[in-house]
């Protein structure tokens, strides 16, 4: 069996490790939980402050031009752009990833249907993250029925995808099992069924590493609040490929979108380009935020990279489920992750019949991942800052309070608003 030397023998050999000291975390605390909120880059507060007491304090509205809030969704978008396999200026950084799904899903399915109205369809998988499901029902609805959402199995889904499909809606990582699809395989065999793709990379921007020339999607979407490490609430970023720049319609038509703001006309006209996505006015403190954050992510160039994050992210899942399951197999976990470290995201999810008590017992332990109902443990793995030593660490306390059962105090049952 192996001991915590040997895994803090490979946070020695990491090339990665000294990137955690970018982050403030809490001594002591492990902190698995990266994929719904990455943790705070040490040089947002001052970045923070800078553009509250500075910027704004002092520059008022004159900043707009000389502080560059202007052009910051696009530069965000830009070093985004960097992560994802895309190009300058194809990425902007706005909204919520929920209003931005609603806004490419109506473009695309405005394409689809302008080549034919015979495409009704939205594909998608039952599984997917709900608002993704809403937002497409949402949007059903507002089209009074001439669109009709199918939320597939898993398996079905490619099979499901006809000459009856506008658009084919699918999340890269899975928010609840890790499952990843091949998005180039998939991208692929939908278009050679006509429809469009949308890709929601919420899991997978920073963590995976993600081609969108390379798969030849048509849109993605994705948040800025986990594995880029933008803050709670970041604003999330939107993409679509050049072959739809003149002819993609947004419904959100708001006047930052417009070629020419202000000139004030009360005519629409789309701006060139991803340009078009911005909707209002952008939250420059949030983006200023974001933008530590993805810069973060971007110092590990020098280390090699999202490929060099990508094999740290395998290499501690896959340790992850090996200590687990060699070490507390008997107390009823059941893996729910794929097990093949190419088809899994950056995190591991097992399933267990009490799992809402143990992770709260966790989480008192300092060890934070989160549970996803109804009976999912979910740990994240954010290779800029999770260690090897973590991964043994939090084995550790988990076995210790499965065989006490220390999980069964009342203070655990506890449900509050976010699990
Ligand atoms: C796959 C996926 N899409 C979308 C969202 C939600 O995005 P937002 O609340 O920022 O609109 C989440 C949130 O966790 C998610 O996991």
């Amino acid at each position: 069996m192996k001991q915590r030397a040997d895994f803090a023998g490979l946070d020695v050999n990491d090339a990665l490790a000294p990137l955690r000291d970018q982050f403030f975390l809490e001594e002591g605390l492990i902190y698995l939980d990266g994929n719904s909120l990455g943790a705070m880059p040490r040089i947002t507060p001052n970045r923070v402050r800078e553009v509250v007491e500075h910027e704004w304090g002092q520059g008022l509205i004159r900043s707009w031009n000389t502080a560059g809030w202007i052009e910051l969704s696009a530069c965000v978008g830009d070093k985004i752009a960097r992560l994802i396999g895309a190009r300058p200026g194809e990425v902007v950084a706005v909204d919520s990833t929920s209003v931005n799904l609603f806004k490419v899903l109506a473009a695309a399915i405005q394409i689809a249907q302008r080549r034919d109205l015979q495409r009704t369809h939205i594909i998608s998988e039952a599984s997917n993250f709900p608002t993704d499901l809403y937002i497409a029902q949402g949007l059903a609805q507002l089209l009074q029925g001439q669109i009709e959402v199918h939320a597939v199995e898993r398996a079905d889904v490619l099979a499901s995808v006809s000459r009856k499909t506008a658009v084919l809606m699918l999340t890269h990582v899975n928010y609840r099992t890790g499952a990843m699809w091949d998005m180039a395989a998939v991208t692929a065999a939908a278009q050679a069924q006509g429809a469009l793709v949308v890709w929601d990379l919420a899991h997978s921007a920073g963590a995976v590493e993600v081609d969108l020339h390379a798969a030849n999607a048509d849109f993605a979407i994705g948040c800025g609040y986990k594995y880029l490490n933008g803050g709670p609430g970041a604003p999330a970023f939107v993409w679509m490929h050049p072959r739809h720049s003149a002819q993609a319609q947004q419904p959100l038509a708001g006047w930052l979108g417009h070629a020419a703001p202000f000139a004030f006309s009360p005519d629409y006209t789309p701006a060139a380009g991803i340009a078009r996505f911005v909707c209002g006015t952008p939250p420059v403190i949030s983006l200023a935020a974001l933008e530590c954050g993805v810069d973060s992510v971007l110092s590990a160039q020098s280390a090699g990279g999202i490929a060099a994050i990508r094999k740290k992210s395998t290499a501690l899942t896959q340790a992850f489920i090996d200590q687990i399951e060699s070490r507390c197999a008997s107390f009823g976990l059941e893996l729910v992750s794929p097990r093949q470290a190419h088809l899994r995201g950056s995190q591991v999810c097992f399933s267990h019949s009490n799992a809402f008590p143990i992770m709260q017992a966790l989480i008192a332990r300092g060890v934070v991942g989160d549970f996803r109902a109804p009976n999912i443990l979910r740990f994240g793995f954010t290779p800029l800052y999770t260690r090897f030593v973590d991964v043994f660490d939090a084995v550790e306390v988990l076995c210790e309070i499965l065989s006490t059962q220390s999980w069964q105090q009342a203070r655990f049952q506890k449900r509050q608003a976010v699990t």
